[in-house]
């Protein structure tokens, strides 16, 4: 338990000092509100007791002053409040909207393995939800733990200057709300971390669901699907009640204890007034102050359950933002323009973090200078790895890899990324028109934009759309065929204009004519260049300066075609399968 609320102290201090100081003034300026919502809590019994000896006086012009008083502290506690809310609101939200902007941020820039590991649809989850259960309990510690707190103690303080021995008797129940209310919250965060990662699951089956909508309703997997996430939405029920129910688990403790506590107080107050120790107006204000204290004193109750889920919350995100790393360039990093002579892998292997099985094994093979070169192998057999390797998106496990005689560790790995173009598998289509699809960073183009449009059909599909190329596309906009998103792949390459090329079956969408014509389109745009393209038609190996043949991993032979016709078994066997064609 102590460890629970070590490392619980250490990330409220890191969030403090990290986010929360930078809002000092404000939240000083809400908890000066609070003040004065807390005093005028107090005014209340004061009144009711000054109304009562008033009266019992039979000074009755004072009641004048009374009356008017009460409407007056009414008005100004009720507005203090309404502004003192909505303070508390609004520094939450920002501190935890600055606290989401730098994890995603950090995120983004982070090692590709944290989202491998973590999954796209969990890691929203965690930026949307964790970060709405940090705000709302946030929130709630500023409203409960000082305003109802404040609250509290001065009731308590008016209610013991009313009559401390009523005040005594009233409060000695106390430690028999405080230890349930410690045990509870332990429950809850427990229950809040297995909640979060049912949750997970939960988005990652959403995410599923409606990113495969075609294969659903091919396949009619609607019901599958249905009784998938209806199992996922019942634990979600079932959790969500039991956090329910645990945080409130309190409140008849609370009210059990307050109804003997006023048994117990009206017996004695009774003794009093009878004897002559206390007047029927103390005992009024006091019950009074009693009643306004039940409020706060719920609030304060369940703070801790809130509190536990929003500290659960937060270290989880935490965790993750401490597990991504930003992979910095090596001290006087080397600025990568192009290689002057090759690319060689050396003995590289690699396996995923996610995985224990080695995808590259042994990788040796030397890409020269402005050639044009070809991996070609089974699907599975490492060659989009291969790229993501030269591209740093993951480092070697073993071995290395050379640009020239520099390991590619050494070069500053921005400088790697703007020379090296690529069009990968899958084409990410961005929420925008199609003009800033095609150029990405909106840079100067310094090739003939329209020229490359025809080259590569574009204009053909661009003057059906309503707007041309200033179209939105993507989520929001167009859908787009596959052929058509590999062609705009293909032209923010060509428009990166970078002396390396990687293309990952950058044509295998395209019907055969409009094929050809893109390859000649390529030939046309990547002359000088060093290309490496992953391929399966034996029409465009064959005038290749160099074909690397992988099997499971391993290179099994590379060389010309017409050498490896000649020597290597195993290329025959793919030449001979269909998998070549
Ligand atoms: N992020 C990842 N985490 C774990 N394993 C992965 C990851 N990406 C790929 N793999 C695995 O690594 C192996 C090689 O994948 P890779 O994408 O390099 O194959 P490929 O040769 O490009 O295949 P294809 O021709 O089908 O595109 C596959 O078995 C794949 O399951
Ligand atoms: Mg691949």
């Amino acid at each position: 338990m102590s460890t629970v609320s070590t490392t619980g102290s250490k990330i409220i201090k890191r969030f403090w000092q990290q986010y929360i100081s930078i809002y000092k003034l404000p939240i000083l300026l809400t908890i000066l509100l609070v003040i004065i919502v807390a005093g005028g809590s107090a005014v209340y019994p004061l009144l009711i007791n000054w109304s009562y000896n008033t009266i019992d006086s039979g000074n009755i012009d004072n009641l004048y002053i009374i009356i008017l008083i009460i409407p007056l502290v009414a008005f100004l506690k009720g507005v203090t409040n309404y502004l003192q809310i909505n303070s508390a609101n609004k520094i939450s939200l920002n501190i935890v909207g600055n606290f989401q902007k730098d994890f995603f941020a950090k995120i983004i820039k982070s090692n590709i393995e944290i989202i491998d590991e973590n999954g796209p649809a969990n890691l929203i989850s965690r930026i949307n939800n964790d970060s709405n259960l940090i705000a709302q309990s946030l929130e709630r510690v500023i409203n409960s733990l000082f305003k109802d707190g404040l609250i509290v103690i001065v009731l308590i303080g008016t209610m013991f200057y009313l009559n401390w021995k009523l005040a005594l008797i009233t409060f000695i129940s106390l430690p028999f709300v405080i230890i349930p209310i410690y045990k509870i919250g332990q429950k809850i965060n427990k229950i809040s971390k297995d909640s979060q990662i049912q949750l997970g699951f939960l988005t990652t089956i959403l995410n599923q669901s409606f990113q495969n909508i075609q294969t659903i309703k091919s396949y009619q997997l609607e019901e599958r699907e249905t009784l998938n996430v209806n199992s996922e939405i019942s634990q979600r029920i079932n959790f969500m009640h039991r956090l329910f129910k645990m945080r409130y688990s309190i409140l008849p403790i609370i009210e059990i204890i307050a109804g003997v506590s006023i048994a117990i107080l009206i017996i004695y107050a009774g003794i009093q007034i009878s004897n002559g120790t206390s007047t029927l107006g103390e005992l009024t204000a006091f019950i009074t102050a009693l009643l306004m204290l039940s409020e706060p004193t719920r609030s304060l109750g369940t703070l801790n359950a809130i509190y536990q889920e929003g500290l659960a919350a937060l270290s989880r995100q935490y965790k993750l933002y401490d597990d991504a790393f930003i992979i910095n360039d090596v001290e006087n990093a080397i600025q990568f323009n192009d290689i002057s002579e090759n690319i060689i892998f050396d003995n590289v292997s690699f396996k995923y973090s996610n995985s224990d099985r080695n995808i590259l094994d042994n990788v040796n093979f030397n890409i020269k200078k402005n050639t044009r070169n070809y991996i070609i192998g089974e699907s599975g057999s490492g060659k989009t790895t291969i790229f993501k390797l030269l591209l740093r998106l993951y480092e070697a496990s073993d071995g290395k890899i050379f640009f020239d005689n520099s390991e590619i560790s050494k070069y500053k790995l921005n400088s790697i990324r703007s020379n090296i173009s690529s069009v990968f598998q899958n084409t990410l289509i961005f929420n925008d028109t199609l003009y800033n699809n095609i150029n990405l960073d909106n840079q100067n183009i310094n090739i003939n934009f329209e020229s490359l449009m025809q080259d590569l059909n574009i204009d053909e599909f661009s003057n059906k759309l309503s707007k041309n190329f200033d179209t939105i596309i993507g989520v929001d906009g167009v859908s787009l065929s596959g052929g058509e998103m590999q062609r705009i792949a293909i032209a923010r390459a060509i428009i990166k204009n970078s002396p390396i090329l990687l293309l990952d079956e950058a044509t295998n969408s395209l019907d055969s004519i409009n094929e050809l014509e893109i390859n000649k389109t390529l030939d046309k745009y990547f002359e000088e260049k060093t290309v490496i393209i992953i391929a399966h038609k034996l029409s465009t190996i064959k005038n290749a300066d160099n074909i690397i043949v992988l099997k499971d991993g391993k290179v099994m032979g590379e060389g010309t075609y017409k050498n490896l016709e000649k020597t290597n078994h195993y290329f025959n066997e793919l030449i001979n399968s269909s998998l070549i064609t």
